[in-house]
This record gives structure tokens, sequence and C-alpha cells, in this order.
């Protein structure tokens, strides 16, 4: 091969092409000075709903589709890219595209904490993966540090600010004196919270994302439905003002925490009283921190930004590059 040509080995595809998405082919679409494995991937095929809409970065034509199933099927596709969101039709293609022999990425957080256990179980059986570090902390590292490096830990807690929407709403509170729903009309207006912000601020987000963490930490599997979740709304400038002059802020936290036997498991969503010494009190803004606590390795925190396009996108192409790093060994090994 002469040198600067390009060694597609790899063909991914995309199901959705909102900001993530668009942060993805960004990414892979500029290789220069990344991780080398991004040369041996191409964009096939990328799923939306309309054909219409003009997209940036622009993709080579033909490669738009509004025929989802024809990605999940496509015999050259890999890797699929389930960035869609929500239920379904996301759980339906990511078994279909299992069931067809492909690998997965998601960033879907809804759909593994209610399906996880069905995905994983469909994917052991067609032996391919099923990557999500996107799903949880936006463009923290967080699922493979959990898995891997602290695995040997047994591990006794894991708190998250894990929700970048209600966490900015909080700071700006906090900051401005400002009341709930004057701070959701700026962050709508601003882009950062969503028209409707009810996931999010209801604190159903944060319990998704809890749950994934906590199945992963403790092992098991995490019932969503059962996990008590309580979100922002209620929370007002003067509990804020209160809780300051008492030395504390108010922190949306999902806390999972095992008792002291290491038998039992306690998942919860709700807005908590943070003593402002704590580590978790000076994440502000859109970030997200997660800490975790293990023995013998003591407490750790992961801290970073927790949505957006180049952040999930980050986490996203990471997912992809894993996949690629384990089939080429895989084909050097065959
Ligand atoms: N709506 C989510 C948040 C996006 O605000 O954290 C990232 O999962």
């Amino acid at each position: 091969m002469e040198s600067g040509q390009k060694a597609v080995t790899f063909k991914i595809g995309l199901l959705g092409y909102g900001t993530v998405g668009t942060g993805t082919a960004e990414i892979i679409l500029d290789p220069s000075g990344r991780n080398s494995l991004l040369k041996e991937i191409e964009i096939a095929k990328v799923g939306v709903r309309s054909l219409d809409k003009p997209r940036s970065p622009e993709l080579p034509v033909g490669i738009l589709t509004t025929d989802l199933e024809s990605i999940v099927t496509d015999p050259e596709i890999s890797i699929v890219v389930e960035l869609l969101g929500g239920l379904e039709p996301s759980r339906s293609l990511i078994l279909k595209a299992i069931a067809n022999g492909k690998n997965i990425v998601t960033a879907n957080k809804a759909v593994i904490a209610r399906h996880g256990e069905e995905i994983y179980n469909a994917a052991n059986d067609a032996g391919v993966y099923v990557l999500l570090e996107a799903a949880v902390g936006g463009g923290i590292p967080v699922i493979k540090p959990l898995k891997q490096s602290l695995g040997v830990n047994r591990i006794q807690t894991v708190i998250g600010i894990i929700n970048g929407t209600t966490n900015y709403i909080l700071t700006q509170m906090t900051e401005e004196g400002a009341d709930f729903g004057e701070v959701l009309t700026e962050a709508q207006k601003l882009g950062y919270a969503e028209a409707d912000p009810t996931a999010d601020v209801d604190g159903y987000d944060a319990a998704d994302k809890i749950a994934i963490l906590a199945a992963i930490a403790f092992g098991g599997r995490i019932k969503r439905d059962d996990i008590p979740c309580e979100g922002i709304r209620k929370i007002n400038a003067t509990d804020i003002s209160y809780a300051d002059d008492l030395g504390f802020v108010i922190k949306l936290l999902a806390i999972a925490k095992a008792n002291e036997n290491n038998d039992s498991l306690q998942v919860r969503v709700h807005p908590t009283l943070v003593s402002k010494e704590h580590p978790l009190a000076n994440v502000n803004g859109v970030n997200n921190a997660v800490l975790v606590e293990g023995d013998p390795l003591g407490q750790v925190m992961l801290f970073g930004p927790g949505a957006g396009k180049g952040a999930t996108a980050s986490a996203v192409v990471s997912d992809i590059v894993n996949i690629v790093g384990i089939l080429l060994t895989n084909n050097t090994n065959e």
C-alpha cells in the first residue's frame, strides 16, 4: 500500500444523524493525529428519518437512507452505531443487527437500562460486542474503567452527578439566585435543555444511567422501574440559599450503595444536600462526575463533560475503535 493511501477494512452503519451522529462522522472523517485505527473505518450507511435536511459534515452520495432495516441487515457492515435514542425502534433494530452478526455501539441509556439483559444475552449468543461508553457521562470514560480498571475492587458506592441539564440548572440557580422556571427557560434558549425537559428534570435520565452503572459495578440485574426517582422541579431559590447558609449545595445525585454485608443494594435518584467540602460539590454546569468507592482502592472520581456533540461522539468513536481493534486481533489470530 502506498503511504497516505486509506486502508478501509471495516464498514460501519449509523442509525441516526443528529448531534452525536454528526460529531461521530466529524471524528471519523478527520483521522489525522488521532488513533491510527480510524483510518480503517468507513461510514457505509447512515439511517435518517428524512433525506431532505441539509447535513454537515456532508456524506458521500448514496450513503443516507431512510431504510434503517437495510443497515442492520447489510452483509458488508460489521458495526452498527445506534444513535436514535428512545426504546423503539432502537431495541428492535439492535436485536436485528445482533441477529445479523453485527457488533453494536450505542449511546442509548434508556434502551440499555430497560432491555440491557435481553440485548446482552442476544449478543452473547451471537458472539458479538455491545459497547455503550457514550450512554453514561458523555465523554467521561466511566463504563470501561468500572468494568476493567476498577473491576478487582469490591465496590461499595457509586454516586454520580450524571445529568448535565439539571446540573446546569442547579448551578445557575446557585450562582444567580434565580428560580427553577427562569433558568429552565434560559437553558432551553441556549440549547442545553430539551424542548421537553421531562426526562432530565424529573430524574428519569439519571435513573437510566445509574441503573446501567449499578449493574456493572455490583453485577446482576437492576430493575429500572424499581428505582425511586425525584427530580429538581420543586427546588427553589430559597432552598438553595438556606443550604448555602448551612455550608451545603444542592445537587441531583444518582446513588447506588451496597449494605455493609454487600448482600443488598440501594439505588435511588434525588436532590441532595452536599457539603461544600465534598468533591461533588464543585462539579458545576453541564459537567458530570462519578465517584466510585471500593475496597481496597478507596475513592476515585471521574469528572468531565457529561453531554454535548464532541464529548459524546468521543465516547462513541472510542467504542468503535475498540471493536475494530478486537476484530483485527481476531483476524490476525485466525
Ligand atoms: N440530556 C442528557 C443530559 C444528555 O442532560 O445529561 C446526556 O445524556
